[in-house]
């Protein structure tokens, strides 16, 4: 096969939803139609359970399972598909983030009764900063839920993106009959049955023929009708190039648990997602089918075994064939690398392998040489942007406890650091350091971590700040200005960029006011935000 026909091959994508959406269930409905698992219940079990939230021990253990599935990857009709799981727990929303910055498009699962939750607005905004293509997918269909036009007009409202409907539910909860799919004017008709595989689906030639009446009531038909012909009037037909360029999401409806609605959902995804595309480097676009060899580093995961320290460093392919064995350019440090045991991973199993290709992530054994965002390349110097650091949400001063060991915390939480743990901020005079994070449970891991893997002691000093902004300012003096009468709030991140640390709301909008000429990014990458998160403070 030519590399241009193994990209095309390709499917990265993510799925994503707040929790208790059906982001599993449905991941597992594709693995089951994939063939890649034969039952139900296989990728639940390695879920971090969100009611385990101070069981930390579970938690590591079950996110050391998580290596498995960090990357599912199936064939389905001579289709290379890669989910990345995201970890579903709000405290490992930096993660999530970071995933997001690997795939190439993804899929957001709302459920019919929550409608759209506070996850699912944060994930989707990060998704539009990217102008990754989004799908979304309207779960447990099978339940009394919203009013799917109001639905429609929520997700519109709360996630700024345009919709489309290619499929439209006929009632819903115990009255649910199925979905008529727009797109293709086919009927699937509900079944409530968690062992069926494949829908049964009925092609319909005119909505207003006989032919309908045959499987539902004139009530549900009249209705159907209606619906039909508002939405129809509406929508323009479906665009699949807006689609990918990210400004418009079609919608189906369904429901997972009774893996209704997942094959159309799945063939109309292979159909109209984007296989892998260019990337921006720092340098220059970087197209996927440029024969050398480009990639980054986008997760790091530690070896949960305190003897071995090595880590798996997760990499995505962006251009040309990886190979086991070749040396490869560590554009940061400059050093040359290879690796012997490369690993990819069918679904629930790492395997070891000798090529990748565009789309395809491969695990890295590490001793320390990467960094989350690391490129490697085959001698030129590149470096992919998109992986910034978003502001954390804690923040707490790491005080050491045993003086003696030293050292070892200073080493161990830069490390933690660079696996994205936690971020890491500086602060003179004295060499403070301050932990910030997006959920307490990050405070929890570094405790225990620290002490198991490096034999260090630290307690944590809460702070008051809520939100850090990395500042910028055309006028140099201006800037020393405003670090020198906020010094106190003032902290360098891990590449020494000046990061303001606010402690209210007002305290920004003060800041701003006083000094119109400061820009507060909340975002470390400002080049690639949206004009308005650059500048926001929400
Ligand atoms: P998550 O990964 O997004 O957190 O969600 P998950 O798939 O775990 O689904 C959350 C709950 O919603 C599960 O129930 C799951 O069975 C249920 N669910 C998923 N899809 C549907 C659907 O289409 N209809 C209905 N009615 N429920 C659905 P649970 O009680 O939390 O877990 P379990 O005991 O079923 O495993």
């Amino acid at each position: 096969m030519t590399l241009k026909q193994e990209i095309d091959k390709r499917k990265t994508f993510a799925i994503i939803s707040h929790p208790d959406a059906g982001k599993t269930t449905l991941t597992e409905k594709f693995l089951l139609f994939g063939g890649a698992i034969q039952v139900a219940g296989a990728v639940k079990s390695n879920k971090i359970r969100k009611t385990s939230t101070s069981d930390f021990m579970e938690i590591e253990k079950q996110r050391g399972i998580s290596v498995a599935t960090s990357v599912m990857a199936f064939e389905y009709k001579d289709k290379r598909i890669n989910i990345l799981d995201t970890p579903g727990h709000k405290d490992f929303a930096e993660d999530t983030y970071r995933t997001l910055t690997a795939v190439d498009s993804v899929i957001v699962v709302v459920d019919s009764v929550k409608g759209v939750e506070e996850q699912t607005k944060r994930l989707v905004e990060v998704c539009r900063m990217r102008n990754t293509p989004v799908i979304i997918f309207i779960n447990k269909m099978d339940r009394e839920g919203k009013d799917p036009f109001d639905l429609i007009e929520e997700i519109d409202g709360t996630l700024h993106i345009q919709t489309q409907p290619l499929t439209w539910p006929i009632n819903q909860g115990s009255l649910f009959k199925g979905v008529y799919n727009l797109y293709k004017k086919e009927l699937n008709l509900f079944e409530s049955n968690k062992s069926q595989l494949a829908d049964e689906v009925i092609s319909i030639e005119s909505l207003h023929g006989e032919q309908i009446l045959k499987y539902l009531s004139e009530k549900d038909t009249k209705k159907l009708r209606d619906d039909v012909e508002l939405i129809e009037g509406v929508f323009e037909p479906f665009d699949k190039e807006l689609y990918q360029s990210g400004l418009l999401a079609p919608v189906f409806f369904g429901s997972a648990i009774n893996n209704f609605g997942i094959q159309e959902l799945l063939e109309t995804f292979l159909d109209i997602a984007p296989s892998p595309r260019s990337r921006e480097a720092a340098e220059r676009m970087v197209s996927a089918d440029e024969n050398k060899l480009s990639g980054f580093v986008f997760k790091i995961h530690a070896n949960l075994d305190p003897n071995h320290r090595d880590r798996i460093a997760f990499m995505r392919v962006c251009s040309g064939k990886f190979e086991r064995n070749t040396f490869y350019y560590h554009t940061r440090t400059g050093k040359k690398l290879k690796f012997a045991n490369p690993a990819t991973f069918m679904a629930n199993e790492k395997i070891l392998t000798s090529e990748a290709y565009p789309g395809d992530v491969i695990g890295l054994y590490d001793s320390g040489n990467f960094k989350i965002g690391d490129t490697l390349t085959e001698g030129e110097n590149l470096h992919f942007k998109g992986i910034p650091s978003f502001s954390p949400e804690i923040f707490k001063e790491l005080e050491n406890r045993d003086p003696m060991k030293t050292k070892q915390l200073e080493k161990g939480i830069n490390q933690l650091s660079e696996e994205g743990v936690a971020q890491l901020f500086k602060q003179e005079p004295g060499n403070r350091k301050i932990i910030g994070t997006v959920g307490d449970l990050q405070f929890e891991v570094i405790q225990f971590r620290l002490e198991h893997e490096y034999g260090a002691k630290c307690a944590f000093i809460p702070l008051k700040f809520f939100k850090a902004f990395w500042i910028t300012c055309p006028d140099k003096k201006i800037l020393e200005t405003f670090m020198i009468r906020k010094s106190y709030a003032i902290v360098r991140d891990k590449e020494n960029n000046p990061v303001f640390l606010a402690e209210s709301e007002w305290n920004v909008t003060l800041s701003k006011n006083d000094y119109p000429e400061i820009i507060f990014h909340t975002i470390s990458e400002f080049d690639v935000a949206h004009s308005t998160h650059s500048t926001s403070s929400g």
